[in-house]
């Protein structure tokens, strides 16, 4: 299972205050429970692990098994909630230079639909002329610019190249049971398509068709990533002595109401970027609203400790630092020796990378306390699809807890309204001529 610790938030934090925030915490648990917090028409990631059945897995599976006969690349577009959390395991799973060594048993998985890059787009279309693709369209309102394009994009090239009939088989939908562009042009042309349950948002999703189609036709176990996420729900229902999400989230508030306003999330494996990337969604749009909320930022270590470690140790002590640790990697390399040993670097030879690799998080840790920076850790014992289920959900529940003690809604993103409708005005969309009218006066 997960391992939280939290002994090296003081002396900001004690465990005691972390302690003392039982009551507060138990609270929250009842208000998302009993469905009683804003946004209570979005909790259905809640108990979502659980709920998964055997019929709806195979379901996924079977369509998967179809993309990944038919295509020798899948091309998944989708934004945001809609894209981040299946990147995530994806990558996290994949070898690290799967695009040299693809062998052929796996389709190529590609994103698209996550920008407006004419150049992206362009040489992704490039890429695809003369290939077996094929798309997994999600977006629960169809209407979403960045998707929409790609997809137009997309389900021209794919019906030019493959055939109707064929691209019928090889496009998928993920969207609105009902509503939206997406479900409408699904159901008129005829796509097999999976639903976006209503009372999940986007950030929550990665566990719904979202994430688990796309993570199935790379061919990763979704039995075990749901597995892994279903012992997890039950555990993160414990009080907070036995339950490590919400001794996360207890931490989090505690540090956030002591001044530390920026999380960094660090990993030691660089395969962990994108669970970085999906994290700052689920935090960042969760709690991000009423002038309130820490700001996630984070870092790929070593890496980084080459261009933002100055920063981290020694700039303004406002953040605290979360580093996920995997306890075994999955395979074994000795540090070589060298004859000449002109890095000086012998003493190292025979040692595993890992253990360099493990002193250099175990040193860095310490060397940031020191500075100043309350530390958290979150081990995992391997990184395969069962461990990444219990932190997909661990960090789910955590989001939800503290967003109640911090008194915001979690689950809407009204923020992410204001640059679509500038964007909108300046593009002369109908229906926007006002608001053209006033942001053409503005620029003036
Ligand atoms: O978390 C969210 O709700 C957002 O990130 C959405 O997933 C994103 O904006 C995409 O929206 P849609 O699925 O309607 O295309």
């Amino acid at each position: 299972m997960i391992k939280l610790d939290i002994t090296k938030i003081a002396p900001v934090v004690s465990a005691a205050e972390v302690k003392a925030l039982e009551a507060r915490v138990a609270e929250a648990q009842k208000a998302l429970e009993e469905g009683t917090c804003p946004g209570n028409d979005f909790l259905g990631w809640l108990h979502l692990p659980t709920s998964i059945t055997p019929e709806f897995l195979a379901d996924v599976k079977a369509t998967a098994a179809v993309l990944r006969g038919e295509c020798e690349a899948v091309v998944v577009a989708g934004i945001g909630g809609s894209y981040l959390g299946a990147k995530a395991v994806i990558e996290a799973l994949s070898n690290s230079f799967q695009w040299l060594v693809n062998d052929g048993k796996n389709p190529t998985i590609l994103f698209a639909g996550n920008n407006i890059g004419e150049d992206y787009l362009a040489e992704l279309t490039t890429y695809l002329r003369g290939k077996r693709f094929g798309v997994i369209n999600i977006s629960k309102s169809g209407t979403t610019t960045e998707t929409a394009l790609a997809f137009r994009l997309l389900k021209k090239q794919c019906e030019e190249q493959l055939g109707k009939e064929t691209a019928k088989k090889v496009i998928v939908a993920i969207t609105d049971a009902k509503r939206g562009a997406a479900r409408t042009c699904a159901d008129k042309e005829g796509y097999k398509s999976f639903i976006i349950p209503d009372n999940v948002g986007g950030r929550f999703s990665v566990l719904t068709p979202v994430g688990l189609l796309p993570i199935a036709v790379a061919g990763f176990d979704i039995d075990q990533l749901v597995k892994g996420a279903q012992d997890m729900e039950k555990m993160a229902a414990a009080p907070l002595a036995e339950n490590p999400a919400a001794q996360y989230a207890a931490t989090r508030y505690a540090l956030y109401t002591k001044g530390k306003k920026i999380e960094i999330l660090a990993n030691y494996q660089p395969k962990l970027h994108f669970i970085a990337e999906w994290w700052k969604q689920l935090f960042g749009e969760s709690e991000g609203k009423d002038g309130k909320g820490i700001y996630p930022a984070s870092v790929d270590l070593t890496t980084d400790l080459h261009s933002m470690g100055q920063w981290i140790q020694e700039g303004e002590r406002t953040i605290f630092e979360t580093v996920i640790s995997v306890e075994t990697p999955e395979h074994k390399l000795l540090f070589p020796n060298d004859d000449e040993n002109l890095d000086g670097l012998n003493f190292l030879a025979g040692k595993r990378v890992d253990e360099v690799n493990k002193m250099a998080e175990l040193g860095t840790q310490l060397a940031h306390v020191d500075g100043g920076v309350p530390n958290i850790r979150i081990a995992i014992d391997r990184l395969d699809a069962y461990h990444l289920g219990q932190l997909i959900y661990f960090f789910e529940k955590a989001c939800g807890i503290h967003c109640q003690l911090l008194g915001v809604n979690a689950f809407n993103q009204p923020g992410v309204e204001a640059y679509k409708k500038n964007m909108f005005a300046l593009l002369g969309k109908p229906g926007y001529e006002k608001e053209t009218e006033a942001i053409k006066a503005r620029l003036k």
